[in-house]
């Protein structure tokens, strides 16, 4: 049961309850008249610390879509953490107003700060270098409607992955799956976290490797999901500029992969991905923004209990 529960991390969804929520954003994909007054009458709250476009806009459309209304801020600025409100306060205020909220915060676990302050739905729209669930629903919908499935398959994660969230939340989800192989691609010093490595992937036994050339593997993968290097969370602007372009994702390095390859990116690209290979038919990550939407809108309905 789903109705009233919030979601801060992927993990406190199961694996039956993932395949629901995916199961209704396909509905919703393919009949999306039918939900336009699911939502009449609720009122989401978008909490925004920290910059945005898709998350942000994605679940106000969401909400719109399913004929429900909107209300926040986008910056810590415009809201009253400015005069130095705590997040525990300001949810159980915006609990009187809202019946579920998003919220997205620079520091590693705000969001479950909010979710425990209130009964009402808190929904992890990203929090720090840490996790961000709903991304991860996004990455899942969209390898399961282009691959058919989200078991067997070779997937590489490529650029930032030590500070990249949306990484860290894929893989934690994909753990559970059957048949994954992971390719972790990134420079040494932006490997994955050690609790990614060893909770997640040496505790499960899963087959993973880590390497430094994206050329050197890019043939054996099924999905490439690729990540910018995360400028705002590092101390020091000498080492994002030597790392930023680690990797650029072109025709001449996609001339060596699998024809079937599904390219994904959580968006926003800075210089990972060039331009011309948005025209190649498997770069997958806009219409990946588009299934963020759907899956968005089905988790909306699953967490206010309004499914009819
Ligand atoms: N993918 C993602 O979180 O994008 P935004 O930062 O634009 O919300």
């Amino acid at each position: 049961m789903l109705k009233g529960r919030s979601l801060i991390e992927p993990m406190d969804l199961s694996v039956e309850e993932l395949k629901e929520i995916l199961d209704l954003a396909d509905k919703i994909v393919d009949n999306p008249l039918e939900y336009v007054d699911a939502c009449k009458g609720k009122i989401l709250a978008t909490l925004f610390y920290e910059p945005s476009t898709r998350t942000r806009l994605s679940f106000e459309a969401a909400m719109l879509r399913l004929g429900g209304a909107i209300m926040g801020f986008s910056s810590a600025n415009s809201s009253s953490a400015a005069k130095g409100e705590s997040v525990a306060d300001t949810i159980r205020t915006i609990a009187c107003y809202a019946d579920i909220a998003a919220i997205r915060h620079p520091k590693e676990g705000a969001a479950k700060v909010a979710a425990m302050s209130t009964d009402m739905p808190v929904i992890n729209a990203g929090d720090g270098g840490h996790q961000h669930p709903t991304q991860t629903l996004t990455d899942l919908l969209t390898i399961r409607s282009l691959k058919g499935s989200l078991d067997n398959f070779t997937i590489g994660l490529c650029g930032d992955l030590k500070f990249g969230r949306t990484v860290h939340s894929l893989i934690k989800a994909l753990s559970r799956y059957s048949n994954i192989k992971f390719v972790l691609i990134s420079p040494d010093e932006l490997k994955v976290p050690e609790y990614i490595r060893e909770d997640i992937l040496i505790k499960n036994g899963l087959e993973f490797e880590e390497v430094e050339r994206l050329e050197n593997v890019i043939s054996q993968l099924d999905v490439l999901y690729m990540t910018r290097v995360q400028r705002e969370r590092f101390f020091n602007e000498a080492d994002y500029i030597r790392l930023k372009d680690s990797y650029i994702l072109d025709m001449e390095k996609l001339e060596m992969a699998k024809k079937d390859l599904i390219i994904l990116h959580p968006l926003p690209r800075v210089n990972e991905i060039s331009i011309e290979v948005d025209k190649d038919p498997r770069a997958s990550y806009f219409k990946q923004a588009k299934y963020g939407m759907f899956v968005r809108m089905a988790l909306i309905i699953k967490l206010l209990g309004v499914e009819k």
